[in-house]
This record gives C-alpha cells, sequence and structure tokens, in this order.
C-alpha cells in the first residue's frame, strides 16, 4: 500500500529546479548529467541511492538529529545539516497563528535549503486530538473518546483534518497516534488510548491513513504509532515504568496495533521510554530491529523519544554508550532537543571507531529519505498556506462535533435523558463553562489548561443553544440557586488537565470535594441531576451512582462541546460504548476484560435511547 498518497503532479518549478542544477552546476560532489535524486520522475528508490551516494557523514548524522526549536536557528540547521526539528508540547512561536507557524517554518527549511545538497527538513509535533499547540485550531476529542465512538471511518476523518490544518503551518510530521493499549486506568496517559484490547487501537489505526493522505484529502502528514512497545501495560500504570509481562501477553496485547499500522503503511514509530522486564525499550535490540523492522517489516523511521536515550543507563544525561546503544538497536532519528551538538559529536566518534557500522548510519538515512521523497518535500518544501482558512473552519469544527456526540457514553439515565427543549434547567460544575477542562492535556500547552485557552464552544453555550430560545437556562457552578421550580439539572464535573507521568494517579480516583458538594446542592433541592464526566479515565462514581439520576462519560471532548449538548438533548441519539471496563473503585486497577473482576460497568456498555 502506498505509503502516502503523493500529488503525482510535477510542478513545472521542480523540473526547472532539475534542469537548472544540471546547467548551473549541481550540487558538489554530483555525478555526470541531470541530478538524479532531484528528478521526480525517477523511482524513490533511484532518487535514494542517488542521494546517499553524494551524502558525507557529517550529512548523514545531521539527518538523524532532531533538536527542538528553541535550541536551533536557521543558520545552524544549515551548519549542522539537521534533517528535522520539533516542537514538544505547547512550543509554539509567536504570535502563535497559522502565519506565525508557517514563517517559522519555512526560516528553518530555507536553512536546510541552503545546505549544498538541499535536503530539506521535516517538522514535528504532537497533533494528537488536532493541531493543539496551534490557538485556533480544531480540538478534537482525545483517543479514549473515539474508542468510545466504535467508529474507524471517524478516526480516518479526524487524521485527514489534522493533517489538512497541520499543512497550513507547514508542520509535516505527526507524534501520533498513540497506538498504547491501557491496562491500567492509573496510568496518567489512559486518555491516549483507544482502548483496554489490542482491537480498539488497531482499528483506529485509520487515523494514520488520514493524515498520510489516504483519506482522500489532498494533504499529506509523516504519521508516528507510539510508544513501541508495551507503554500501557506497565506495573501499577507507572507512565514510563516497566512493564513486567511475558513475551506471550506482550505480543498478544501490545503488539497488534502496531502491526496493523505497519500494514497501513505508517511512516514513523515512536520508541516508549517505559521498560520490558527491566530493559529501557531504548536500547532494546531485539525488539526494535528484530520484532519491528525484520518481523513485522516496517520500512520507515523508528524515532525516539524526547531525551529518552537519557534514561538508558538510568543516569542524567546522555554518553557515548548510550547514543551508541539506541542507534544500535535500530532508532534511526535522536530527538535530542538541547545538547543536539554534543549528540553528533559523540555519534561521529561512534562511527569512526567502529562502534556504530556505518552500514547503520546508512540504513538511517535510507529510511529517512524516503519518507521525505514520498512527502514531496524535495518538490514542495515550503507551507502550502492555502491550508490556513482550514484551520479551525467550520468543517472541520462539524467534525468535531459529530465526534464528540459519538464518544459520549451514557451509563445511567433514570428518565431523565434525553432533556427536552423549553424546559428549565440547572447547569452546575466547574467543567461545564471552560474550554479549556473540556479540552485537557496537550492543549496548547503541554499540561493543558483551564479558562478559554483557545476558541471553542462550552458544554454550556452547547447547553444553551440546545435547550432553544424559550428554554430558562441558570447556571452555577456550585449548584448555588438550584429549587424544584427546575425540571433537570446537568453537573458538569472532571478532573483537571494533564499530559503523561503528571497525571498518574495513586490516590482513590474519586471526583473532587467541590464537584460532589455542588451535585448535593442541586439534589438536596431535589432536582433529577445528570451527571456529565469530563475525564481521562473512569472514575470512582459507585458510592455516589445511587444518587444521581443519569451519569454520562464525555471524557475529554475538545473545542466543541456543542456535541456532548447534542446527546443530553437526543439530537444525536447515544451510540459510545466503553472503551475500557469502569471500576467499582480505584482498588480494582488494573481491571480488564476478562481479568475475573467484577466492574461497575464491563467494557463496551454503554445505553442509548432505546434502552430507557
Ligand atoms: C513526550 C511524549 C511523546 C511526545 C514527545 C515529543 O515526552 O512521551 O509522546 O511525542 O515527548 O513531544
Amino acid at each position: 500500500m502506498c505509503c502516502f498518497r503523493a500529488r503525482c503532479r510535477f510542478p513545472a518549478a521542480a523540473l526547472l529546479a532539475v534542469l537548472a542544477l544540471t546547467v548551473a552546476g549541481a550540487p558538489a560532489r554530483a555525478g555526470a548529467g541531470a541530478v538524479r535524486y532531484l528528478d521526480p520522475a525517477l523511482p524513490v528508490r533511484d532518487r535514494v541511492d542517488d542521494l546517499l551516494d553524494r551524502m558525507t557523514l557529517d550529512e548523514k548524522l545531521g539527518q538523524m538529529t532532531q533538536p527542538e526549536r528553541r535550541y536551533v536557528d536557521a543558520q545552524e540547521v544549515t551548519r549542522y545539516r539537521i534533517g528535522s526539528v520539533l516542537s514538544s508540547g505547547g512550543s509554539a512561536p509567536s504570535p502563535n497563528s497559522a502565519e506565525g507557524w508557517a514563517d517559522m517554518y519555512d526560516a528553518l527549511q530555507r536553512g536546510a535549503l541552503a545546505t549544498p545538497l538541499r535536503i530539506p527538513l521535516m517538522y514535528g509535533v504532537d497533533a494528537v486530538h488536532g493541531h493543539n499547540n496551534v490557538v485556533g485550531a480544531t480540538i478534537f476529542p482525545h483517543n479514549i473518546g473515539i474508542g468510545a465512538s466504535r467508529d474507524p471511518g471517524l478516526a480516518r476523518a479526524i487524521g485527514a483534518a489534522t493533517a489538512e490544518e497541520m499543512a497550513a503551518t507547514g508542520v509535516n510530521w505527526d507524534f501520533a497516534p498513540c497506538v498504547c493499549v491501557v491496562r491500567n486506568d492509573r496510568w496518567g496517559r489512559t486518555y491516549e488510548s483507544f482502548g483496554e484490547i489490542p482491537a480498539l487501537p488497531a482499528a483506529m489505526t485509520t487515523m494514520i491513513d488520514g493524515l498520510q493522505g489516504d483519506g482522500g484529502g489532498g494533504a499529506a502528514v509523516l504519521a508516528t504509532a507510539k510508544h513501541f512497545l508495551g507503554d500501557g501495560g506497565t506495573a501499577g500504570g507507572d507512565d514510563q515504568g516497566d512493564a513486567r509481562i511475558s513475551e506471550e501477553e506482550l505480543r498478544e496485547v501490545h503488539l497488534p496495533p502496531f502491526r496493523e499500522a505497519v500494514r497501513r503503511g505508517v511512516g514513523s514509530v515512536m520508541v516508549s521510554y517505559s521498560s520490558w522486564n527491566g530493559v529501557k525499550m531504548h536500547r532494546n535490540r531485539e525488539l526494535i530491529s528484530g520484532l519491528l523492522k525484520g518481523e513485522l517489516g516496517f520500512a520507515g523511521i523508528v524515532v525516539s523519544d524526547y531525551n529518552g536515550i537519557d534514561q538508558i543507563d538510568g543516569r542524567s544525561g546522555f554518553t557515548r554508550a548510550e547514543v551508541a546503544a539506541a542507534v544500535n538497536a535500530g532508532i534511526d532519528v535522536v530527538m535530542v532537543p538541547t545538547r543536539w551538538k554534543e549528540f553528533i559529536a559523540l555519534l561521529r566518534e561512534a562511527v569512526q571507531d567502529g562502534e556504530v557500522p556505518m552500514a547503520r548510519i546508512d540504513d538511517a538515512n535510507r529510511r529517512i529519505l524516503t519518507r521525505k521523497f514520498a512527502l514531496d518535500l524535495f518538490e514542495r518544501p515550503l507551507a502550502d498556506r492555502g491550508y490556513a482558512r482550514g484551520l479551525g473552519g467550520a468543517a472541520h469544527r462539524a467534525l468535531a462535533r459529530r465526534a464528540v456526540a459519538e464518544s459520549q457514553v451514557v451509563l445511567k439515565n433514570d428518565r431523565v435523558l434525553p432533556l427536552d427543549e423549553g424546559e428549565k434547567i440547572f447547569v452546575a460544575g466547574g467543567h461545564a463553562n471552560d474550554v479549556g477542562l473540556q479540552s485537557g492535556g496537550w492543549t496548547i500547552t503541554w499540561q493543558g489548561a483551564a479558562g478559554p485557552t483557545t476558541p471553542g464552544t462550552t458544554i454550556l453555550q452547547g447547553i444553551r443553544r440546545a435547550a432553544g430560545p424559550a428554554a430558562r437556562v441558570t447556571y452555577d457552578r456550585n449548584g448555588t440557586g438550584a429549587d424544584r421550580s427546575y425540571d433537570a439539572a446537568v453537573a458538569v464535573v472532571g478532573e483537571k488537565p494533564y499530559a503523561e507521568y503528571h497525571g498518574d494517579r495513586t490516590d482513590d480516583l474519586r471526583l473532587d470535594r467541590a464537584d460532589l458538594e455542588a451535585i448535593d446542592r442541586i439534589r438536596a433541592a431535589r432536582v433529577p441531576v445528570v451527571v456529565v464526566l469530563v475525564s481521562g479515565r473512569p472514575l470512582d462514581v459507585t458510592a455516589e451512582l445511587p444518587k444521581w439520576d443519569g451519569l454520562v462519560a464525555s471524557w475529554l471532548p475538545g473545542t466543541e462541546g456543542a456535541g456532548v449538548a447534542d446527546v443530553l438533548f437526543g439530537d444525536a441519539d447515544p451510540m459510545g460504548r466503553l472503551p475500557v471496563t469502569w471500576p467499582r473503585d480505584g482498588d480494582q486497577e488494573p481491571i480488564n476484560r476478562g481479568d475475573g473482576k467484577q466492574p461497575l460497568f464491563p467494557l463496551g456498555f454503554g445505553l442509548t435511547y432505546d434502552d430507557r
């Protein structure tokens, strides 16, 4: 299967460039005649062979080096032949706009094009639920909600929309989707998983098709299946911890989504920080080179995680031994945000001393260059600003609203849903009127934040619109003022935003006291109450549930909160089903289908309005 839907036209500019190079003196070390690697009519393999023959060791080492944008500039991209740059979570140019991003990308790209061989660079971000670093971009539900939708076509469409919003900014490498299989909901990255059984992340690898241009859209970026391997299976749900599991469980539970991603032609795979039975994945040659590249036949780029090689020896910073161990394990691009000059020097030493074979360096470069040719980067290196109009546009927001509606899971409904237009409705809870809280982590900043961090529709705004002009909707986050005159109440509560290990929870997984008090005030007024839970995972609601008339798992819906109201008012029938088992209490974790434990709600549970 084609890895990318490469646009089949070759702009005249590209052909003129080849001609110009032929006439005006091709890059140094050129062979006789036309510069083959610049000829878009040639097979990618031939272009890679020709370019590789022309490259010096330093040019090859630069291709394997990925600094963070704050620690490199365009001149250094030229001088050190840098092959890619990343934005870590929330690392954005100023202004943080499509134009600001495109200007930043183009400036760095021109640095790459100023090198003798003019090898264009790739730029990577974590667009994990839309192009979430960019203010104004469409923010889709996090993966756990997409898993609840059970809709691979939706995942593909989200990938295509995300690729278009990325293209508007020049960014062409997405460190997504996470195809992790979450086995312990205490893990701070539970919401980045499509679900607890391998079939769910495997099914949602359609997002890769959308991102890489096989979804029929116009834009194509490099997708990344992450994190290889077993990041969701660590003991205690400890982020970056140790997956102490058999090879059989590793292969049966955690490997299938990567197998499917490779089958779909995913362009890159990111290595996990975690360990498998005490061996850091970043140095696990057997799994990276043996299993992923060998057995699965993965021909794309293996990229490290952020400073991932620093963790190999358990001490801070990295050494030549760690550099050599990571590259020899099969890592092709090293995400080395700050000390990238030192990385290049140590890798050069390791190659010159024979510790890292030149064949490994050439294999890494072959993989990198193949993806750059497949992305059309040699012909179209600069940002395609024509996509800017679509960034955060009505079409993508409508898609996101549909995704929100499809992801809602109704867990309890004692004749309180759907709400009726024109009713008198009381809304409470700190998550009701806050785009930042309903979007969660990886939104504008790495950890996310409360408040109007980016344009969107809050759940309360959605309720007000859905209730109609005749309705009377009152909001008080603490539930103060609720009385018997109200037909129903909606309490929107949940978790504060977090990302990665900051979201690991070792507590009782219960709701915050303020949320419970707001709900109790409504109940004291004897108003039927529906609790809408905005969270990245199941929480312990067992003791409270009998006092509630309804419960909806909303997950982390993103900017289009109206999708929640669509379900609350029956404008969209609830179709969502649990992508993870819902525990009775935190002590049941890890709890998964088939483990013999008795959950509050099983995997796959979800009510429709026909279940009233
Ligand atoms: C982070 C995450 C990874 C992300 C990378 C770059 O630490 O583990 O998922 O892609 O760094 O931001």
